[in-house]
């Protein structure tokens, strides 16, 4: 008792100092923009609210013209799409060197997941379920990415995604609400470090806000419709948890919400996003999303550029509308000059805290080139695609491969090289990823490994046609499709094991990729039914960048890894999972369903007035297809297997300050050293709303030897069971829960407590 009045001292002395820093750090930074807003010309002010593109465009139409000739008038306030020290620098001695008041510009790039060195796609990533790694990704890029100039990432991507015909869930953390918050933190504290003045650090830019993972029939750009339980329950906690990890900016997204244009959307940029949850950052529109408020039907170009500035978007990405009307509304009354000096002032913030007004080249340098695809950078590359790889089924063992089998190598993605990267790739090369092939060569030199190419990764010319248009480089072979699966019978029927690379062309996934079937390619399809029928093992290595509906593949294959696009160092990571260097231990953050007729299917249901019941016929079920998805969310085998006690509880009734501590014990029954992923699902049985029948409330990893128990404990308090009650309110409510826990959302033990108030 006696140690603790000094502590007690000491720590509100702390809390105190450090809040009068804040303070006066703020009240600095104020007083430095006042005075230089007090310079600034209409023209000027409006033009640090512009964000054109330069460089290269990817996602629409190259609308920005003469951009150099604008910085130097003032009319930038930020560019995108350049990088290198020298193109950067080029743009900054033009903005501190030729324009009147000297502003340097915001420097952003699509950063999601990697610049250089790539790490598996997002989706790939969060399937590690390893927070601290995912967090290391963000820092390395943002290493990279300030070596190369940049000062602004547009990441990350938080957008919950429970529709897997949508191409873009492959830039995010899958479908769950609590790991998606989790993640999105960990990314923001990766790129903005401590303190975004230092010089590897960037601004984060969390998008794409709000809701665009729920877009109709999961096709791109479509509108949202959304209650606003929903919308509180699953989709915005993410983006608060990115905020609330002090994300710098965000970026207005294409849909709609309840028949308003997120980018005109005054309830959800300043009502929401600043009133309720105090964002004090920037927010820049998604690409050209303000001159596409004109196509949603909601104004002219005067109409839609005061629509966008009054709801509170501070940059418009490309359309260049604030350029052209913002100083006639103004001049005209039409919109008060407040709200541009709103704006303006966010910009100039932003680029204070960045530390740019001290010095504009403090992320332009020529001496960092050696920090880019390092040796360590690498080796996390690699590291982070073993942990992200899930392995979907393994029968009898077939996986780990024997280096001394014979094994046939067959699929357009044993050799391939573009792919690997993914989509959103930055200023990733592919050239520089490693294939399967040129991984495991050299690493079993007395090998018996064949190799055919089976099949194009697609036939279909239509398909082609439309993903080479933006760059998929699908070039079919020379050889007729019966030729290739001729030779593939081939190689198989003399090997003792079959291995098929096969899966979606990273075109395939990403933005506007949205797909009605998300089965396999038919050709592919073909050629696997035809190495089936050689009698021989068959191991299926997906490379894709979403769920896919597998149940052919399930049922007929012998194994099945999914790697994703898994980056620079995917063949030497999938080399190493295939022959059991490293052990699967990704875990699926979507569901994957037996059919496209099942989505959305996401494990967090409810559970209707009928829950569905086999013996019953009228509960909630499809005739043709069982209830289950193939895979569900937290699924993923180990090349060992994991067994679990049941849960011991501390308590049984838990009074609103108590703790409640669940116990498990797991022990390895399996052959193989292996890390498991224990997943701990909460439901509330009875509420003022209807509840979710699980809902993922932590997770812990263990490492065990073969016949090794750890015994785990997780703590629970009142303020996990939180939700939003009948009247909308964040709160608790008493009564009865049940806990689980176990290996995936749907293999679980569970124990019931009570919750009094
Ligand atoms: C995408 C964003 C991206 C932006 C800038 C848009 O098309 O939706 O995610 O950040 O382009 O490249």
């Amino acid at each position: 008792m006696k140690h603790l009045k000094p502590l007690i001292l000491f720590l509100l002395l702390t809390v105190t100092s450090v809040s009068y820093a804040q303070n006066s750090k703020t009240a600095k930074m104020n007083a430095y923009i006042k005075a230089l807003m007090a310079k600034m010309t209409l023209d000027e002010k409006i033009g640090q609210l512009n964000l054109p593109s330069i460089g290269f465009d990817i996602t629409g139409p190259i609308l920005s013209q003469g951009v150099e000739g604008k910085i130097e008038k003032g009319l930038v306030g930020g560019v995108f799409n350049t990088y290198t020290p020298e193109a950067v620098r080029k743009l900054q001695d033009i903005a501190v060197k030729k324009s009147r008041l000297k502003i340097p510009l915001l420097f952003g790039y699509d950063v999601i997941h990697g610049h250089r060195t790539i790490f598996p796609i997002p989706l790939g990533l969060s399937a590690s379920w390893d927070i601290p790694l995912i967090e290391k990704t963000a820092r390395t890029a943002a290493n990279e990415a300030t070596a190369d100039g940049l000062n602004w990432v547009f990441s990350p991507m938080v957008d919950i995604a429970r529709d897997p015909r949508w191409g873009r869930v492959s830039e995010g953390a899958g479908e769950d609400t609590w790991l998606g918050s989790q993640i999105a933190a960990a990314m923001v504290h990766g790129y903005q470090g401590t303190d975004l003045n230092k010089n590897n650090t960037v601004l984060a830019c969390v998008k794409h806000f709000a809701l665009y993972g729920a877009i109709e029939a999961g096709r791109d750009y479509n509108m949202v419709d959304m209650s606003e339980r929903k919308m509180f329950e699953v989709y915005l906690p993410p983006y608060k948890a990115a905020f609330d990890a002090g994300a710098g900016s965000a970026m207005s997204s294409f849909n709609e919400i309840n028949g308003v244009p997120a980018s005109g959307n005054k309830w959800l940029l300043t009502d929401l996003l600043r009133k309720q949850w105090g964002f004090k950052g920037m927010v820049a529109t998604d690409y050209t999303a303000i001159m596409e408020l004109m196509k949603h039907g909601v104004g002219d170009e005067p109409q839609v550029a005061a629509l966008a500035l009054k709801a509170g978007v501070d940059m418009d990405m490309v359309s260049e509308i604030y350029l052209a009307q913002l100083k006639k509304l103004v001049q005209s009354k039409k919109i008060d000059v407040f709200y541009v000096d709103q704006a303006c002032r966010r910009v100039l913030e932003a680029k204070y805290k960045l530390d740019l007004f001290t010095d504009p080249y403090n992320r332009i340098t020529n001496t960092r080139s050696a920090e880019m695809m390092s040796a360590d950078k690498m080796a996390l590359a690699q590291s982070a695609a073993q942990k992200s790889m899930v392995l979907l089924k393994n029968q009898q063992g077939v996986l780990p491969l024997k280096s001394n089998a014979k094994i046939a190598f067959i699929g357009p993605l044993v050799k391939d090289q573009r792919n690997l990267i993914g989509n959103w790739s930055g200023a990733g090369d592919w050239k520089q990823a490693i294939s399967f092939w040129d991984a495991v060569q050299p690493q079993y030199p007395n090998n018996k490994f064949s190799y055919a190419k089976g099949c194009n990764l697609l036939d279909d010319t239509a398909m082609i046609t439309k993903l080479n248009l933006n760059g998929a480089d699908i070039v079919p072979d020379v050889k007729s499709p019966a030729k290739l699966i001729d030779e593939a019978v081939s190689v198989a029927k003399d090997a003792d094991v079959v291995v098929a690379f096969l899966g979606e062309s990273f075109m395939m996934t990403g933005e506007a990729s949205s797909r009605s079937d998300i089965s396999l390619p038919e050709n592919q399809k073909t050629l696997l039914k035809a190495l089936k029928a050689t009698g021989k093992p068959v191991v299926l290595v997906l490379m894709n960048g979403r769920p896919l509906t597998l149940s052919w593949e399930n049922e007929n294959l012998d194994a099945i890894l999914e790697t994703w696009y898994a980056g620079t160092r995917a063949g030497n990571a999938i080399a190493d999972v295939l022959f059991g260097k490293y052990n699967p231990s990704g875990k699926l953050t979507m569901t994957f369903p037996r059919n496209v007729g099942q989505i959305p299917i996401y494990y967090n249901a409810k559970n209707t007035g009928r829950p569905f019941d086999e013996k019953e016929k009228y509960t909630s079920k499809y005739l043709d297809v069982a209830n289950t998805p193939l895979y569900p969310f937290g699924y993923g085998l180990s090349y060992s297997a994991f067994s679990y006690s049941p849960i011991s509880l501390n308590k049984t009734n838990i009074a609103i300050t108590d703790k409640l501590q669940a116990t498990i014990t797991i022990t390895n029954i399996g052959n193989y050293a292996g890390e498991e992923t224990a997943q701990l699902y909460t439901r509330q049985m009875i509420g003022s709303v209807t509840r979710p029948v699980k809902e993922l409330k932590g997770f812990q990893k263990v490492f065990l030897k073969p016949g090794e128990s750890k015994t785990i404990t997780f703590t629970l308090t009142a303020n996990d069971l939180k939700f939003y009650d009948i009247n909308m309110k964040y709160t608790n409510e008493p009564g009865q829960y049940k806990i689980f826990i176990g290996t995936n959302s749907q293999d679980v033990m569970e124990a019931d407590f009570k919750l009094r108030l």
